[in-house]
């Protein structure tokens, strides 16, 4: 069987404040017997499916004691209730533990449980022993409630009593056998990306919005999309997150079937560097460099790139500054992006107020003059030429 990457989220240490709440780390451990139950949206369907868990981030070992697959009720996004026939064990070599090494991730064995596209599906994982140290990893801009219980209740229908919390831990790929042609997309980028902005559990991000447009039509039906989406991300520097350079290996490469990549990403590199003529000259070479490096590594694989331009931040506390240093840094990346290749997509065409291309459509701003509001990424999701994937 061919596989392909049908879900994935880009992982990342977890900082203190994205950590589960305080009940859940003792005795030098974290999620200490704690049953957790997440849900993620795959993008295509498939009759089998195969989880990956990731340690990546972690300083010790983590075992899963047990763990389970099952569709929600109703189908929801972020429920703690599942559907208990739809309920299949997750086993891995053909047993129902594992133990990830520290740095690695894991691949379950094939689960029988067909889904169709963009279904809920409900991951729910026992760690008896919980995860030693004070390191785990996650994806802490889920938009998605994850419920977090004592005890073994990997096959409760309900979790009564669970506390709520809007990160994934553990989880970061969700891979269905392969249909001929399918391919994915995988979309690389920072808060923009990851939908700070948008609806919990409403799965309203802009990758949502293309995903619902490839379904919808015939030639895109079997594209997946993989949001590697990360908040704060900056493409050339660690910091929330290891920088988009460093992750591109794990949250893309190392993901089967990807076709293509879209790269979102620059405007934190931008923002958080000084605003003078010389920082601002540095950081758009810089970025475009990075760009280039990317191109040439993902050809070597096969995989075809598209760069989108960098949408205006006019108005932001932090990122805007009165001499527009950093918005000459930004038009010099768009200038570069909009004349490298044709196959690109400009986001910043469609989201900057027309009489004032410095700031975004005040239809769209969430309100800091950074992030969209859910009109907003649904016209970017909609900005993105469905051509590219041909
Ligand atoms: C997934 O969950 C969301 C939120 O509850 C819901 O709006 C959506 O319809 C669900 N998807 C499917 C395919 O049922
Ligand atoms: C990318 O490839 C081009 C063409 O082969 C080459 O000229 C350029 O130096 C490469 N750039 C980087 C950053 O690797």
């Amino acid at each position: 069987v061919r596989w392909l990457t049908s879900w994935g989220c880009a992982v990342q240490r977890t900082e203190p404040d994205n950590l589960p709440p305080s009940q859940f780390i003792r005795g030098g451990r974290i999620l200490p017997d704690t049953t957790m139950r997440q849900t993620i949206r795959v993008s295509l369907g498939g009759s089998r499916l195969r989880l990956r868990l990731s340690n990546v981030f972690g300083t010790a070992p983590v075992a899963i004691s047990r763990a389970g697959l099952a569709i929600p009720v109703e189908g929801r996004a972020g429920v703690s209730r599942i559907q208990t026939a739809t309920s299949r064990p997750v086993t891995f070599d053909g047993l129902s533990t594992v133990v990830i090494p520290t740095g690695a991730e894991a691949i379950s064995d094939p689960v029988a449980l067909a889904v169709a596209p963009q279904t809920n599906l409900t991951v729910t994982v026992h760690l008896a022993d919980g995860q030693a140290g004070e390191e785990i990893t996650s994806h802490p801009g889920s938009r998605t409630t994850t419920y977090l219980v004592f005890g073994d209740h990997v096959d409760d229908l309900d979790l009564p009593g669970a506390t709520p919390v809007d990160h994934w831990y553990l989880l970061t790929a969700l891979d269905v056998p392969a249909t001929a042609g399918a391919r994915a997309v995988a979309i690389l980028g920072d808060s923009l990306t990851d939908g700070r902005g948008s609806t919990t559990n409403g799965n309203d991000r802009w990758p949502d919005r293309l995903l619902a447009r490839l379904q919808a039509d015939p030639r895109g039906r079997s594209t997946a999309v993989l949001n590697v989406g990360l908040g704060g991300n900056r493409l050339l520097q660690d910091g929330l997150g290891p920088s988009g350079m460093a992750r591109l290996d794990r949250d893309v490469l190392s993901r089967t079937g990807v076709a293509w990549l879209i790269v979102f990403e620059g405007i934190n590199d931008i923002g958080t560097t000084e605003a003078s003529v010389a920082g601002q000259a540095k950081v758009s070479g810089e970025l475009i460099a990075a760009y280039q490096h990317i191109a040439n590594r993902t050809q070597a694989q096969g995989i075809q790139v598209s760069f989108a331009t960098l949408l205006p931040f006019g108005g932001n506390d932090l990122y805007d500054d009165p001499a527009g240093h950093r918005e000459a840094a930004r038009q010099a990346v768009n200038t570069w992006i909009r004349t490298s290749s044709d196959r690109i997509v400009d986001f910043d065409l469609a989201a900057r107020d027309r009489a004032d291309p410095r700031r975004l459509r005040p239809e769209i701003d969430d309100g800091d003059h950074l992030h969209l509001n859910p009109t907003g990424y649904r016209l970017l999701g909609d900005a993105v030429p469905l051509d590219l994937f041909d």
